[in-house]
């Protein structure tokens, strides 16, 4: 039988591939007779002259189960330029029998769901590593990254980071072709290369420098880090520009660990902070000493943030209150009652998340013998702002939820509308994402008991938001 030609429009196009396969199958072309191209693409074994066009779908009904649709529509962006046949191939089998799909002895079967597979866990490694940088256009801030998937999946994948990254002007470029989104429209043009990306910025400096300093060599299991995060990755991802050189001086790091442990007295009975802890330990206690602004001239102490350093979600409060300064903790005054509350109503575990404050002392007038909060000015929250950088650098959460204007200021370094942003996340320079909600002791002032019903179920509700999103996130 003479073959047919089919030259679809592009790599990924199912649609392409949907049409000419239904008019083949109705027209009983079998798979050996088909040559499957890609416009613009390699030329095949056959000249132009020995093939035929594709015969057009005549109309008829043609129905094929679903689960073959959406293997079919994930196996179109595998790298394979033989999946568009074996595609074929498959169709042709469930014309026959409907269940063939379920025959797991099926070599084409096999070999199908595990090009599935690998399509799916690419589209996976591109949600986890691509990485933003910030830059400058005429239109102000855009976020841009490089990245390089092993098949076609960047328009597939497109959707996601349009659903994540809403409220951002941002680019991914690939090799193959780059995607753009401007806040409203997607658009797509040709492949770059990786000098057309913006390289390294200081946030990146920062996190290497803290990647560096939370490495365990004793805990290097280069097989499995390489299989979650495959060494292609890495270029793009600032903390990981170390990984080499920590590799290769960790056996050495570990044997002179080794050698120190046996030289030193007994250890404690605490098992030993781990890098990250230590190194948490140590900011804290410098915080302790802070004088970058005249609050600690009248506060009692420095209300440090608390919590594990693995935690998911990062909250933000302003400052310390009077209760705080005492107690030298974050909210655990009248606020920290409501916000415990309103997060045990959102589903969300305090001590699963780390809390702080934008500011690190109490700032308050005296009003006979009441200490009279005050809010803390722009300079007080930029000073401060090392501290919460230098805790986020360590905690490196995925979400960090600022609790009212001033800790939306700090995490955003400039001044922002909690209406404006709330339940929106937004992107930050480090590639996770903030939320914005209002402040805990905004509930506690309204007056009137009805809003501070619907307001403290709309808190409830962000939160909720938050959990879900943090799920999402680490499933
Ligand atoms: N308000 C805050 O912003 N932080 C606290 O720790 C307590 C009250």
């Amino acid at each position: 039988m003479a073959a047919h030609r089919v030259t679809l429009a592009g790599e990924d196009d199912f649609d392409g591939w949907r049409d000419a396969a239904r008019g083949l199958a109705e027209a009983g072309v079998p798979a050996s007779a088909v040559v499957w191209e890609v416009e613009g693409g390699e030329a095949d074994l056959f000249g132009a002259g020995d093939a035929t066009a594709a015969p057009a779908p005549t109309g008829a009904s043609f129905s094929v189960p679903r689960d073959f649709v959406s293997l079919a529509k994930t196996v179109v962006c595998h790298r394979d330029p033989e999946r568009f046949a074996l595609l074929y191939a498959m169709l042709l089998k469930l014309r026959a029998n409907k269940r063939a799909l379920g025959d797991r002895a099926d070599p084409l079967v096999d070999r199908l769901k595990a090009m599935e597979k690998e399509v799916r866990r690419d589209a996976h490694k591109m949600h986890a590593f691509v990485r933003f940088r910030e830059v400058e256009d005429d239109d102000g801030e855009r976020f841009v990254a490089w990245f390089e998937p092993d098949n076609h999946i960047v328009r597939r994948e497109a959707g996601f980071f349009v659903r994540r990254f809403t409220n951002m002007r941002w680019s991914i470029l690939t090799p193959e072709l780059c995607i753009h989104w401007d806040g409203e429209t997607l658009t797509q043009s040709p492949g770059a290369t990786r000098a057309d990306a913006p390289d390294g910025d200081p946030v990146e400096e920062t996190w290497k420098t803290y990647y560096k300093s939370i490495f365990n060599p004793a805990r290097v299991k280069v097989k499995a880090m390489t299989a979650e995060m495959p060494r292609k990755y890495w270029k793009n991802m600032p903390e990981t520009a170390a990984i080499g050189e920590l590799i290769a001086g960790a056996q050495a790091r570990e044997a002179a660990m080794i050698e120190k442990s046996r030289s030193v007295p007994a250890a404690p009975k605490a098992p030993p902070p781990s890098n990250r802890e230590a190194a948490w330990a140590a900011l804290r206690d410098e915080a302790m000493g802070c004088t970058r602004c005249d609050l600690h001239c009248n506060a009692t102490q420095t209300v440090f943030g608390e919590g594990p350093l693995d935690a998911k979600i990062l909250f933000v409060g302003e400052q310390p209150g009077d209760a705080e300064d005492l107690a030298g903790r974050p909210f655990v005054g009248p606020a920290g009652q409501l916000f415990d509350e309103a997060l045990a109503e959102a589903g969300i575990e305090r001590a699963s998340t780390y809390v702080t404050n934008a500011v690190k002392h109490f700032k308050f007038v005296l009003r006979g013998k009441r200490r009279i909060h005050q809010s803390p000015g722009a300079g007080e929250i930029q000073a401060c702002n090392w501290w919460l950088g230098q805790e986020r650098d360590l905690v490196r959460p995925p979400l960090t939820v600022t609790l009212g204007a001033s800790a939306a200021r700090a995490v955003f370094g400039k001044a922002v509308t909690i209406a404006s942003l709330r339940g929106q996340p937004r992107l930050l320079a480090d590639g996770s994402e903030a939320h914005v909600t209002v402040h805990p002791s905004y509930l506690l002032r309204l007056p009137d008991k009805d809003a501070r019903r619907i307001e403290h179920a709309l808190f409830v509700e962000d939160l909720r938001r938050v959990r879900e999103r943090a799920e999402e996130l680490t499933a």
